[in-house]
Parts: C-alpha cells; structure tokens; sequence
C-alpha cells in the first residue's frame, strides 16, 4: 500500500512539474549554395595494437567458439559494416614506430613484447593478412602507417613491394604462397606517428629529412592505383597549438612547397585528444554537469587548432593540395576502475555522442582542408564503436552518430546560419545548438542539429530555401542522463529513435530532446 501511495505521489509531481521551456531556433539553409565536398575519409577509424583493440575486439582466431570468419569476429564485422568505415588507420599509434611487418606474415610469427602498451606480448598473429582480410569483410580500405622511427626506409619499401607489387618479384611470390596473389590496395599511408614524442622523439628538421627519404623509397606498385586511387602520403603532423607545433607545420609545409619530383606529401596529420589535462583524469561515466560543461568546451577548441594549423598551410600551400588529416581525435578518460591502465579502456557516454557530433561538425565547416580524420579508437580502446567482453559485445553512443551521419560521407557541404544562442554551467559557456548541412551523393539535402543544453528543449524552425522543402524525417539521439551508457546488460539506453517534423504555417518545426544529436533528411 505504502508503494502504491508513493507511486502515485511521484507521477502526481511529475504531471505538475513544469516541463523547461523550449528554446527557439531558426535555422536557414540555401541549398542552392553547395560548398566543399565532405570527404568521406573524415569518418576513418584507428585500429593500434593496444590493448583489446585488435586481440578480442578484431581477432579471435579461427579456433575461437566465437563466430568468426578466419579468425576474425562476425558480429564486429556486420557492425563496423552499417556504419560504412571508409578507412582504418593500422597497426599504430605508438605501436607502427616498434613494428616490424615481418613479424607478422607466414606460418611462423615472431612472439614480441608491446614496451607502449602495457608491456604485455604481443603474438603477431593480427599481420598483413588478416589486417587487410579485416578491412575486406567491412568494406573498408587501408591506411597503413610505416615505421619511421625504428624501422628504415628500405624495410618499409620492402612491405610496400610485398603489399602491392602485380609482377613476378621475390617479395610478390613470398605474399602469393602466403595466401594473396592478388596485389592489395593501400589507400593511405603514413609516414610516421607523432615523431616529435613517440615516434623517436624527433626534431622537425631530422624528421623532415627521413620523411623525404620514406616518401621518395616507399612506392606503391598496385598497378590499379596508377592512374587513379593513388596511395596518399600523409606526413607528421603537429599535436597541439603551442609554438613546438606551429614550428612543426612551417617547417613541414615550408620544405613542402619547394618539394621537388623525388618526394611528395599528400596530407599532414594532426592529433587533438580532448582531455583536459595530463595524465587525462575525467571519468567516463558516473560525472555530472560539471564535467559534461567542461569536456565539451574542452572539446571545441579543435575549431582554433584546425584555423591555426590552415592559417600556416595556406601561407604555403594556397590551392589546399595537402590535406590537414586529424588522424587521431576523440576523447581521453581516466582508465576504467580496475582496467590495465595501459589498456585505455573507458565507458563510452551520451557526452561522447554529443562530443563526435561537434567534431564532425567542426571537420565538415573546415571540409576544403581537412579530408581526412579517424576517431581513437575502433574498438575496446578510448572513444570506441565498439565495446567486447570476450562473446559480449555492445554498440556505444559514439557508434550511433558514425551511423546516423552515414548519408554526409562524400557529402557536398551546404550553409547554414542560425542564432546558436548559449548554454551556460558555471564557469563554462557553450552555443547551445550546433548545425551542419550537407546534400548527399543522391541529392538529398541533410541537417544535423546538436542541442547541447542538458535541460532545455529546442524548437528548431527550419527555412529551405533553394528547394521545396515539404517534410524531414530521421532520427534523434539522446538519454535519459549526461552520463548514460550502453552495457552488456542494457545496450539499449542510448540509441536513435525516430524523429520528423510537423508543418506549421509553410515551416517545418522540429522538436528536439535536451541534450541529443538529430541527423533528418529534407523530402521535397
Ligand atoms: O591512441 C593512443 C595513442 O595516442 C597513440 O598510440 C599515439 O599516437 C597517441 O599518443
């Protein structure tokens, strides 16, 4: 009786407690005025040798009573396949400067230890093969990063003849007998990783005479990728805004446009983690506003880094032919509570889901310069898709945006001006709405809006101009926390529901959720 009583109580107070007040937005979008085009690369993903990102989340050999395909599990491939990775950056991260590609082709593997990551061993039983067999099952393509800081340049031409040579050479029979004579595709490449820290600890001027040698030595000869789909060179790039990394990105782009034929660079990479400060301290789950404020101010400033960074490339590079390429972004929690804290295994939010949304937005707003990017990290380390518990596996917020943002890969970006209006916590003021618009590769015109106020719902007024916009029609992220997550035992506490808008007056009037990502296309 006692219950029941207390139960009605609560529902009483709920029917009586005023619901927040909505918050006004117009937004106006012209889709006469196309921009950029939205590279699909943007959405990439990085899959290191860390951790259970590879061992359990990739691989769990054939032998495995997990169901698997050569090794490698299928429901992680059917996943990663709806959301249409376009490439994974492999094997590292810190990993691809100690890496010897050797080790890890044949019948026989070399057994090492991982010194970046917990020291723990490393098997070499995830190679070549298994990697590019991998990135086959999901539809994916290749961005191998060499080892520049161990490794020569002579080691890493070799792996590149043993990847891609068609004619009859040593190197091309050894990849034949070992199970692949067809060449594979290497789309990207990356010369290095963070060689200023990890990477060898290298000045920008030595990297930048070893850079030249490894791009000059290390060819490509997929004859398909002759013509077209050339391999892509990405060289290091900075990792942050101080002056050691403006120094970087002139010294690079500087030698870059007096480049002569014998080396090239495609792209420059740059690494923005959103985590405060070092040792990265914030929780994954179980914080509340002040730190849902906090990291996703925090998490803006990849805007000023992407301008700072432009702003040098521009000055010698004005046509844009290098590419800024953020191939590592997301954010950096605390290790999980009894985790192996060089696992960098943490929780996955509905913060993190807002968090992908802004940087996505961020990347699409800067699209004429920055073609590429890959969130850290796939699966089961950082701001992963994907979360594995031996036979468990569960999609995350973070997984949900990648999916709902589909239809804005090679995308054509479209305008959109709106009155963001802020959200303020204490010390921290965000804009409380964020807008992207992008018409897709059918010509459908497509908006995403982020309403980041935690407690306010927005009224969004769309205003289509350039074509007769009649209905829009999608899907809508959000939870019943900040900090909500999806478990093994309750994988479905953040996932996207469908969302449309009703016509009132010649508008289209969209009522969003606090807190939560919405991706609508706009019928005509
Ligand atoms: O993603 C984890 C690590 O972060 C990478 O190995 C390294 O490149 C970066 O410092």
């Amino acid at each position: 009786m006692r219950s029941l009583l207390v139960g009605l109580t609560l529902i009483a107070m709920a029917i009586a407690a005023p619901r927040m007040a909505a918050q006004k937005v117009e937004l106006s979008i012209d889709a006469s005025k196309p921009g950029a085009k939205i590279d699909r690369h943007l959405f990439g993903q990085f899959a290191e040798h860390l951790g259970h990102g590879i061992y359990e989340g990739i691989w769990v050999g054939a032998d495995s009573t997990i169901p698997n395909t050569r090794g490698i599990r299928n429901d992680v491939v059917a996943a990663l396949k709806v959301i249409h990775v376009p490439n994974v950056r492999w094997p590292g991260g810190c990993f691809a400067d100690g890496y010897h590609w050797r080790d890890g082709i044949g019948a026989q593997r070399v057994v090492r230890l991982n010194p970046d990551w917990g020291g723990v061993i490393e098997p070499n039983t995830f190679g070549t093969h298994e990697f590019m067999d991998f990135i086959d099952q999901i539809g994916s393509e290749a961005y191998v990063s060499v080892n520049v800081g161990s490794g020569s340049p002579q080691e890493a031409s070799d792996w590149l003849e043993y990847m891609t040579a068609a004619q009859a050479t040593t190197l091309e029979k050894e990849r034949a007998a070992n199970g692949h004579p067809a060449p594979y595709k290497v789309a990207l490449l990356g010369l290095g990783n963070e060689s200023w820290d990890c990477g060898g600890n290298m000045t920008a001027d030595y990297y930048l005479d070893r850079m030249k040698s490894f791009s000059h030595f290390v060819r490509n000869y997929n004859p398909a990728q002759m013509e077209k789909d050339q391999m892509l060179k990405i060289a290091v790039g900075p990792g942050g805004s101080e002056q050691r990394w403006t120094d970087w990105t002139e010294t690079v782009m500087k030698a870059y446009q007096q480049h002569t034929w014998s080396w090239d660079i495609n792209g420059l990479s740059m690494h923005n983690y959103t985590v405060v400060k070092w040792p990265p301290a914030f929780k994954s789950v179980g914080f509340g506003e002040d730190e849902y404020a906090q990291i996703l101010k925090t998490t803006l400033d990849m805007d000023d880094l992407i301008k700072k960074h432009s702003a040098i490339m521009d000055k010698y590079d004005p046509q844009k032919k290098v590419a800024l390429v953020v191939d590592e972004w997301g954010s950096w929690y605390a290790p999980s509570p009894g985790s192996n804290p060089g696992f960098l295994v943490q929780q996955n939010s509905l913060r993190d889901a807002i968090l992908t949304a802004l940087n996505i937005n961020i990347f699409a707003r800067h699209a004429d310069r920055v073609r590429g990017a890959n969130i850290a990290q796939m699966i089961n380390v950082l701001q992963a898709m994907i979360l594995t518990d031996h036979e468990k596996m569960v999609l995350t917020p973070t997984y949900y945006i990648h999916k709902m943002y589909v239809p804005f890969q090679d995308s054509t970006f479209v305008p959109v001006t709106f009155d963001a209006g802020s959200y303020k916590h204490g010390d921290f003021t965000l804009p409380r709405v964020d807008a992207m618009a992008a018409k897709s590769k059918d010509g459908k015109l497509w908006v995403e809006i982020t309403n980041v106020d935690p407690h306010h719902p927005a009224e969004v007024e769309l205003n289509v101009t350039g074509i007769n916009a009649k209905s829009v029609a999608g899907e809508t992220l959000t939870a019943p926390k900040v900090d909500s997550v999806n478990t093994f035992d309750a994988p479905n506490t953040v996932v996207p529901k469908p969302i449309s808008a009703r016509a009132q007056g010649g508008k289209l009037i969209l009522q969003l959720e606090p807190k939560s990502v919405t991706v609508v296309s706009v019928e005509q």
